[in-house]
Order: structure tokens, then C-alpha cells, then sequence
């Protein structure tokens, strides 16, 4: 079987070059600059400086022997304002592209890792319709350029964080908090999902981030909490993408928030044209409860009485459990659930605080056992039928994790953030070996 290895990154996250070649700033500029919002108020402003550093970056790729890399595009650099097209940002995800296939490696681009051009959120953002529509347009700009030699497409990257987390929670750019809102940009970038497809051709997909929600106990009220939760974190976006619908239970959980009345006819059947690939971004399961003490506003709008129960597992920094079996179920759901499509782990990956030892490495067991067991887990899926084609570590480098900034550590090449120097970590190394068998 041909399955497909590689590793992961998007844009803001390491490319820095923030003003470079005519970019202009993103909700994640804004947001990073707002003060309170990004640990030690870090930015991705040099970030790894990737923009500058790619054909290093790609070198080191081809050692380790990564069939496929999955990058995201800056719409800032595309579309740096309104109605314009900007040839030199093209230029630098064309001699990337060029790049990676001197080297072997399939280019595997996402349209949006989240990075909305300013101008768009000051008009609105993804509760204005409109913005799907801009997307579109700038989907078929990229595609244009690239599409002689890309043919796997990514529409968005975890809609769920770009509207719950975005628009409800605040926790993300642009940081507003405003549950209604945050219903019409699920809807919102949906449709540019679908507007998007329809500008694209050879393979294309989405990617969520999906997780598999178990009850605590067996009581109804626990069963009514991991309904909501899989309602929210899943259903709610697969369902129209898949489906062609919004599921019911859900819309009906959220109908103290919206109406529904921004979902206008047809939107649905654009929505769900059909696909060749979902992206599934794996970190932890979710194990839940009814009743939350705390309770506030979260991005699980419509479930703040629900909360999260312990599965008594080891953590990463960022207090994710470790379950390599949840994303066994996950899979296997999906493949009962929503056969149609081939499925990718789009991103599957570990925090740890790795330090670069006195002998020069970055020994870091604990992501070589993280990695291996979620490998192992894709493989038992793939033998009990499961149609996943392929596998991206999340991620390629250390890089700007979002609100936490530069201290949680995803990557399997550790990078020093004041030399930019990278080390491949034992994890890296592991990998390398690791994928030369086959899955
Ligand atoms: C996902 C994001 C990715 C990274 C990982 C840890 O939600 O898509 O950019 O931050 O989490």
C-alpha cells in the first residue's frame, strides 16, 4: 500500500517575515498584539523565519526522508488588500512548491490556517457572508498559480478553532466573544469551503479536528453531555460537508444563540459538493460529564454545563491527555459514519519541554512514544478496513503555538528560537526510520 508520510506546519506559525515582499497583517498580527492575549506577548513576526530559511527547511525534509509536506498559505501575502493580487507572494509559495518537488516531496497545501487578512475582520470577519465569498476568489488565485504542479488541496484547517474558539471563546483571533456570531462564521466558512471546492480541481478536501467523546458513566445525563460535545466538536461541521445538512439535535442546542436564518437556500448543496479527502487533526480524546461548576463562557457554546473528567492518562505541556485508542475509535467511527472520502491524519503530535542536551541532541521519549503509538493505532485501523491514506506529524519545527507562544514545542526538529538553528530530536530520527517500513 501506498501511504503517505510527511510532516505539518502552517504559515503564521513559523514563516515571520511579517511586512516582507507586501504582506500585509492577519487577525493573528492583531490579536498577538493585543496585549494579554499571547503568552509574554509573542508574536510570529520572525517566528522560525521560514519565508527566508525554506530551501534549508526542505534540505531537511528530504533527510528525513518526508514523502509529502502539508503547509498552509498566507491569504495576507495573496490578497494583501482588498481586490488586489500581489505577484511576489505567489512567487514565494511557487519556488517553495518548486522546491519540494526537486526533492520528491508532494507538496500538500491548506488554503487557510487561519490567517484572515485584517482588512477582512474589520469588515466583519467570518460572520459576514461576504468573506466566503473573498476566500473563493482567493482560492482560485492560489490554484491558478500552483495547480500545474499541486494536486491535493486543503480548503481550511480546524474550522472549529477559526469560529468557536475565534468568535466565542476569544481565546483565538480575532478574540471576540460573541456566541451568535461565532454560529454564523461556522456557517460562513463552511459556504467558502464549498464556494472554494468549486474553484479547485485534482484532490480536495478539509481538515477538522475531531476527537472521540466517551460518557464518564453510563447515566443519561453523561450520555446527554458526550452527545453535545460530539455535536459540537464534530457533527457540526462533517455533517454539512459530508451530509449536506446541519444536524438536528445540534442546531436545536444552539437555538437560544441563532436561528439559523444566515443559512440561506442552497447553501447546504454547495456546502457538501462532493470531496476526495478529509484531513482529521488527532491530538486527545475527550472523556465528559454533565455539570460544570465553573461554568463561563467556552467555545462549547450550548454545553457550558459539561465538563471534563480526567481518563487518569500521562499529559503533554499543554495537558492533553495521551490516548492512542481514542484515535483508533475515532477513525473506525468515521469510516462506519462518513465512508465516502479517503482519510489523512492531517496532524497528530506531542508538546514537550525539549531542551538540546550537552551531547547535541534533543532526546525526547516521550514524543518518540507518543508518535509510535498513534502510528500504531493508524495502522490497526488501516487493517481493520479504514480507508486513511496517510499521516502528518504535527509538527515539522518548533514553532508559534497560538495563545501559548513560543514554549509549547510540537516539533520533531527542535529549533532555537535566538539562532534559529535546528536539531532534529530523537523524535525526528525515530520518524525517519520509522517510515521507511511501511505503515
Ligand atoms: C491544531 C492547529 C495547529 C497546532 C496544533 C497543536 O489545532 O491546527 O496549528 O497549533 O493544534
Amino acid at each position: 500500500m501506498n501511504f503517505l508520510w510527511g510532516a505539518a506546519t502552517s504559515s503564521y506559525q513559523i514563516e515571520g517575515a511579517a511586512t516582507a515582499d507586501g504582506r500585509t497583517p492577519s487577525i493573528w498580527d492583531t490579536f498577538s498584539r493585543t496585549p494579554g492575549k499571547v503568552k509574554n506577548g509573542e508574536t510570529g513576526d520572525v517566528a522560525c523565519d521560514h519565508y527566508h530559511r525554506y530551501p534549508d527547511d526542505i534540505r531537511l525534509m528530504s533527510e528525513l526522508g518526508l514523502r509529502a509536506y502539508r503547509f498552509s498559505v498566507a491569504w495576507p501575502r495573496i490578497v494583501p488588500e482588498p481586490g488586489t493580487v500581489n505577484p511576489k507572494g505567489l512567487d514565494f509559495y511557487s519556488h517553495l512548491v518548486d522546491t519540494l518537488l526537486e526533492r520528491d516531496i508532494t507538496p500538500w497545501p491548506t488554503l487557510y490556517h487561519w490567517d484572515l487578512p485584517q482588512y477582512l475582520e474589520d469588515a466583519g470577519g467570518w460572520p459576514n457572508r461576504d468573506t466566503a465569498y473573498r476566500f473563493a476568489e482567493y482560492a482560485a488565485l492560489v490554484h491558478d498559480r500552483l495547480s500545474d504542479r499541486v494536486t491535493n488541496w486543503t480548503t481550511l484547517n480546524e474550522p472549529w478553532c477559526s469560529s468557536l474558539l475565534g468568535y466565542a471563546a476569544g481565546e483565538h483571533a480575532p478574540g471576540r466573544t460573541e456566541p451568535g456570531k461565532a454560529i454564523e462564521a461556522v456557517h460562513h466558512l463552511l459556504l467558502g469551503h464549498g464556494l472554494a471546492v468549486q474553484n479547485l480541481s485534482g484532490k480536495v478536501g478539509i481538515t477538522l479536528n475531531m476527537t472521540h467523546v466517551t460518557p464518564a458513566t453510563g447515566s443519561p445525563e453523561d450520555a446527554d453531555a458526550a452527545r453535545r460535545i460530539d455535536g459540537l466538536q464534530n457533527r457540526l461541521f462533517i455533517d454539512p460537508v459530508l451530509l449536506g445538512s446541519y444536524p438536528e439535535d445540534v442546531v436545536k442546542d444552539l437555538a437560544h444563540l441563532s436561528d439559523f436564518g444566515h443559512v440561506r437556500e442552497g447553501d447546504l448543496d454547495t456546502i457538501s459538493l462532493p470531496i476526495d479527502m478529509l484531513g482529521i487533526n488527532y491530538y486527545s480524546p475527550a472523556l465528559v460529564a454533565a455539570g460544570n461548576e465553573s461554568g463561563g463562557l467556552t467555545p462549547w457554546i450550548g454545553a457550558e454545563d459539561v465538563r471534563w473528567v480526567d481518563g487518569g492518562r500521562a499529559r503533554t505541556t499543554m495537558n492533553w491527555e495521551i490516548d492512542e485508542q481514542g484515535l483508533l475509535d475515532l477513525l473506525r467511527r468515521i469510516q462506519k459514519d462518513y465512508p465516502a472520502v479517503d482519510l489523512y491524519i492531517t496532524e497528530n503530535g506531542a508538546a514537550f519541554a525539549d531542551e538540546v542536551s550537552a551531547d547535541g541532541g534533543v532526546h525526547d521519549a516521550g514524543r518518540v512514544d507518543y508518535l509510535s503509538r498513534h502510528i500504531e493505532a493508524c495502522a490497526e485501523a488501516v487493517r481493520d478496513g479504514v480507508q486513511l491514506k496517510g499521516y502528518f506529524a504535527w509538527s515539522l519545527l518548533d514553532n508559534f503555538e497560538w495563545a501559548h507562544g513560543y514554549g509549547q514545542r510540537f516539533g520533531i526538529v527542535h529549533v532555537d528560537f535566538e539562532t534559529q538553528k535546528r536539531t532534529p530530536k530523537d523524535s525526528a530520527l525515530w520518524y525517519a526510520s520509522r517510515i521507511k517500513r511501511p505503515l
